[in-house]
Order: structure tokens, then C-alpha cells, then sequence
């Protein structure tokens, strides 16, 4: 595997008032998602804890061109909008298009320029989305929180598809985010 882990501080950073807007109002969303029964359930990250984490990679990321953001499930999309408020070209592939429909009201609200994509992002399903290997080779960070019997297969899709240099980051559960970087 070409895929080595990254370190991050870890250190909080303030979020800009219009996101914490952002946040606030979306949270008021949220439980009407938990305790969903469809097959691809939808559970929120700790959004600041990632916003934490986006905000000390988006000064790695390549200079002189708009870096590129992709989110495999991006649910109600906040944390795509959160990239696309830093400044990244971010997209979002979401299997449900309730969330997807949510994710772009969300966004237009907010006057951001993310996009959400509805399929999948595992390449050998059906509902697979469209240039999906290329949206993959471009993405400069992509951005998860798998499911446990996802991990695996995450980790096989970065590793073989992404660019060298591409960083991942991955949401686990409560204070754990990690990062990683392929080779
Ligand atoms: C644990 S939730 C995380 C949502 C969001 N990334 C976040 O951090 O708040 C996982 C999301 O992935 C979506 N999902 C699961 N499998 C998928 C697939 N194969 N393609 C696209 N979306 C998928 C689910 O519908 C759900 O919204």
C-alpha cells in the first residue's frame, strides 16, 4: 500500500461567524436524519472537529491553482460546504437524493459554489457516479466517514485511484479524525 499517515495538530481553530451559522442551522436539520432505517443510514461527524482538521490542510494543498475537494457520502453536505468556504473546488457524492436535495438548498442558502452529486462512489455499483475515476484523480483531499465495514475497501479506492500527493481524511467517531497521504 502507498498510503502513509499523516500527523495533525489537532489544534482548534475559531470557526468564521457565517459558518457557525452554517453549522447552527444545519444542526437543526440533523435530527431528522438519526435513526433513519435505510440501507445507507446517514450519521453527522463532528463538523468542527473536521473543520479543525480542513483548515491545517488547506496550506498544503498545491499553490496556484484552486485545490480540489471530494466527500464519498456527503450526507447533508457540510462538510463539502465547509471546503468550499476555505477556498477549495469541493464536490459531493451522496447515494440518497433527499440528502442530496438538502445539500443544495444548503449550499444556494449560503451563497457557495459546492457541487453534489447523486450515485455512489464505489466504482463497481451500479448507481456508480459519472467520471467518477476522474473526479477521484483530480481530488487534492477527499474527505470520509465510512462506514466499519467500509473501511477496507476506502482505503483499496485511495490507494489505486487517487493522485500521488493526494491527501485522505477520515472521520471515525468521536475525537478521531485521521489523515493520510498517498506516496
Ligand atoms: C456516516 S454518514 C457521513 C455523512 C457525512 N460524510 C458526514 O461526515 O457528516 C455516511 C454517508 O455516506 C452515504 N453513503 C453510504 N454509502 C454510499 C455510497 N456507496 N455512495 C454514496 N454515498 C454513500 C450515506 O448515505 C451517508 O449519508
Amino acid at each position: 500500500m502507498s498510503v502513509t499517515r499523516i500527523q495533525l495538530s489537532g489544534a482548534p481553530c475559531p470557526i468564521p461567524r457565517h459558518l457557525q451559522i452554517l453549522l447552527d442551522e444545519t444542526a437543526e436539520t440533523l435530527g431528522d436524519w438519526q435513526g433513519e432505517t435505510e440501507a445507507h443510514t446517514f450519521v453527522p461527524a463532528d463538523y468542527v472537529l473536521v473543520f479543525d482538521a480542513l483548515y491545517e490542510l488547506r496550506p498544503q494543498m498545491p499553490k496556484g491553482r484552486r485545490p480540489e475537494f471530494l466527500e464519498w457520502g456527503s450526507g447533508l453536505g457540510i462538510v463539502t460546504l465547509l471546503a468550499s468556504a476555505l477556498g477549495w473546488k469541493a464536490t459531493g457524492i451522496e447515494i440518497q437524493p433527499r440528502l442530496i436535495r438538502s445539500s443544495l438548498e444548503t449550499s444556494r442558502a449560503f451563497d457557495l459554489s459546492a457541487r453534489f452529486l447523486e450515485g455512489s462512489f464505489f466504482p463497481e455499483d451500479e448507481s456508480v457516479v459519472d467520471n467518477l475515476a476522474k473526479l477521484v484523480r483530480h481530488a487534492d483531499l477527499i474527505y470520509v466517514y465510512p462506514w466499519p465495514d467500509q473501511e477496507i475497501e476506502i482505503f483499496d479506492l485511495f490507494d489505486r485511484y487517487a493522485a500521488p500527493g493526494a491527501r485522505l481524511l477520515t472521520y471515525y467517531g468521536i475525537e478521531d479524525v485521521r489523515a493520510f497521504q498517498k506516496l
